[in-house]
């Protein structure tokens, strides 16, 4: 039985959900090693906790999975796979071989080349706003960027790459018992535009990462050599365009709601648009888009005095860690010129974010654009609404009057 002492943690409670910082400055006190009897899982929740846990993939694996609840802790490491083929559910040195792989196809001359769409998609989106009173941030431009941009760098045509969003956000919403008809709809219609994008590629290849991925070859730990199969192909492209979208598009709304929250740093960044990179960081440690990530314990581990179990689940809260004092002078002050040598927000170790670059230029040509068209917003907080799965935490609506 808990008593009304003990910090609560559930991160399936909406309330905590909303505003999680003061249970979190909580357990970081005083319960570092957190257990929730209720939901069955441990959770770290101080910076150095998180850090050296998710450096350690040999005790902590990501093999059954990473969502807290789709972990199956009764299931043993050699049951059937439960990664679909997506390198995140994987450990090395199976990941790795992957992971070098799209390291190659993934490259910075693709990113940084996508400096030029991601301004052109924000003209599209911003201009016809100017003189206007006021528009959705998130619903009406920013949920909109970071799938196009996935896509255009995956070669999804531009006529399609809004279409892949939309079913992508049906595929991501949080059902409970079956699973509704649409949703299987937007599964099938998912898949059969990949296998057809996929077919395209493999009999005429062009200058796009799914040609890339057709034609690049695996280096195997022994020095060996093969191609990625069909169905790893198909995990790529759904990895990339899911793990690219959800969480950039909440950084983007939390932008959106901080510097109307913080007049005085918007109007600096107006005067100098070199702050924006670092504004960036601070966004990321202030509001992590993916605040929990989840392993399996391989082992059993001792933390503060206290053992976990093998085969238990723990929750590492980088959500929690970019707000520790310990590793940060006033954690809770958002400060755009804060310096920052590093967070936990694009985790940490071997599945160290793939796409934090692409995110921490989306971002930057996001904040940019809007400042030149609009340089001051008001957001009315109690009319922002936040994203409920059970993976990212962020903004879907952010109504904002010019
Ligand atoms: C603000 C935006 C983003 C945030 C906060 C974010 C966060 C994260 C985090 C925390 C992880 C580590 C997961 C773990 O340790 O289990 C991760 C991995 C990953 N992210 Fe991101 N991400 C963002 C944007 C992107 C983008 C734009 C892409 C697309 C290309 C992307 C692709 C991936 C992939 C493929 C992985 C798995 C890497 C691996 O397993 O080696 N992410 N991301």
């Amino acid at each position: 039985m808990r008593t009304r002492a003990e910090p609560y943690y559930d991160p399936y409670d909406a309330d905590i959900d909303t505003d999680p910082y003061p249970v979190w400055r909580r357990l970081r006190d005083e319960a570092p090693l957190y257990y929730n009897e209720q939901h069955n899982f441990f959770a770290l929740s101080r910076f150095a906790d998180v850090h050296a846990a998710s450096l350690d993939w040999q005790s902590y694996s990501s093999a059954r999975g990473t969502v807290l609840e789709y972990i199956d802790a009764s299931a043993s490491l050699a049951d059937a796979d439960p990664s679909f083929g997506m390198m995140i559910f994987m450990d090395p040195p199976r990941h790795d071989e992957l992971r070098r792989l799209v390291n190659r196809a993934f490259t910075p001359r693709r990113v940084a080349a996508l400096d030029g769409r991601v301004r052109e998609l924000c003209g599209e989106f911003l201009e016809p706003q100017r003189g206007g009173a006021g528009f959705d941030f998130v619903e009406d431009f920013a949920a909109k960027i970071p799938t196009m941009v996935i896509g255009a760098l995956l070669g999804v045509p531009k006529e399609d790459q809004d279409q892949l969003r939309q079913w992508g956000d049906v595929m991501m919403r949080l059902e409970t018992g079956t699973v509704s008809a649409e949703k299987m709809a937007a599964i099938e219609r998912f898949g059969s535009y990949m296998e057809a994008m996929v077919e395209d590629r493999r009999r005429r290849p062009r200058d796009d990462m799914i040609s890339d991925l057709l034609s690049a070859e695996i280096t195997r730990d022994d020095g060996s050599s093969r191609k990625l199969d069909h169905r790893e192909v198909m995990a790529f492209f759904t990895l990339l365009e899911i793990a690219g979208s959800e969480t950039t598009a909440r950084l983007l709304g939390w932008a959106s709601v901080l510097l109307a929250r913080h007049p005085e740093q918007r109007a600096q960044l107006v005067e100098s648009r070199a702050l924006v990179p670092n504004a960036v960081e601070e966004l990321l440690r202030y509001e992590p888009p993916s605040p929990i990530q989840a392993r399996l314990t391989t082992r059993a581990v001792e933390w503060h005095g206290q053992v976990v179990p093998a085969h238990s689940k723990v929750a590492l809260l980088t959500g929690s860690a970019g707000r520790d004092e310990r590793e940060y002078a006033e954690p809770d002050r958002f400060d755009v010129e804060r310096a920052l040598d590093r967070h936990v927000t694009f985790g940490y170790g071997v599945h160290y974010c793939l796409g934090a670059n692409l995110a921490r230029l989306e971002a930057a040509v996001v904040i940019e654009e809007t400042l030149d068209r609009f340089p001051e917003w008001h957001v009315d907080e109690r009319e922002v609404e936040l994203v409920r799965t059970s993976t990212v935490r962020g903004p879907s609506h952010v109504p904002i009057r010019l």
